[in-house]
């Protein structure tokens, strides 16, 4: 499979996904908002959006299946497939915060491959495959070259459903208050990823996501020359049920400050 062409062949699809959210941007009404589960909303643009992903990437590459957020098509395990989240920040695009994305990645045999982000309000693109280098709207990018702690700027997002570990997790904040240079929310976590890529974060965490939060970052990130893992070596973080996606020179320190967080 030719991982390029095929990049190549997504980005005009992505992009009129993204003129569509952008389109809808501010003209969601409450009554169109449904809540899923304990703050997790969802709204036709989510849904429309996927849709329009899943036929055009369904026309594609046929014999490929998908593992979506919105469950508008049946999500099938198979030896290729597509990993969706047509709305990632569905709560800031719903509140009026311009940092949302479309996040659409390829696993192969059980391997990620192919990773693309796009952050829908400044119409950044940011696309890898496996091998070829990570890019931003055609320039290649490469994650920051910081080595300490001490200069790093970090991005988390907060548990908003599971509070087990609430506690353990307001002492990593502290600790990282301190020991570094800030930490960001900004609500996506397909955006942290890819701003980690680029180098403007050196370091992204966060536990009790989904793949298909991170499934394109975590290819933006290992083709930037970064660095992902869970908590501890052994998580499965494809998952997303925990992750460090750092730099790599940062690495060993963010799991050491994070190790209370593991859950395995
Ligand atoms: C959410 C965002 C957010 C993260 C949540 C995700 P959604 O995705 O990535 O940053 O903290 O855990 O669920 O629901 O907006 O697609
Ligand atoms: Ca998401
Ligand atoms: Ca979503």
């Amino acid at each position: 499979m030719q991982l390029k062409e095929l990049c190549q062949q997504c980005l005009p699809i992505i992009n009129e996904v993204g003129a569509f959210i952008r389109q809808e941007w501010g003209s969601v009404t409450d009554q169109a908002v449904e809540t899923k589960s304990r703050n997790s909303l969802v709204s036709y643009v989510d849904k429309t959006a996927e849709a329009m992903l899943v036929e055009k990437l369904g026309q594609l590459l046929p014999e490929a299946t998908f593992l979506t957020e919105e469950d508008t098509v049946e999500n099938q395990d198979s030896p290729l497939r597509w990993i969706i989240d047509p709305l990632d920040g569905t709560t800031n695009f719903l509140y009026g915060i311009p940092i949302f994305a479309i996040s659409v990645g390829l696993e192969k045999d059980g391997e990620l491959v192919l990773g693309i982000v796009q952050e829908v309000v400044r119409q950044e693109n940011f696309y890898a495959w496996k091998d070829g280098g990570a890019y931003c709207n055609g320039t290649p990018i490469r994650v920051s070259n910081r080595e300490s702690l001490t200069d790093s700027l970090l991005a988390t997002g907060f548990p908003y459903y599971d509070f087990e570990r609430t506690d353990d997790y307001l002492q990593v904040l502290a600790h990282f208050m301190q020991e570094t240079r800030g930490l960001r929310r900004l609500g996506a976590a397909a955006v942290d990823l890819a701003f980690v890529a680029c180098g403007r974060f050196d370091a992204f965490f966060e536990y009790a996501l989904h793949p298909w939060d991170v499934a394109a970052g975590i290819v933006l990130v290992r083709e930037a020359g970064g660095t992902v893992s869970g908590f501890s070596a052994k998580a499965d973080y494809k998952t997303g049920v925990e992750i460090i996606a750092s730099n790599g020179r940062i690495h060993q320190a963010m799991q050491e400050s994070t190790k209370s967080l593991a859950r395995d």
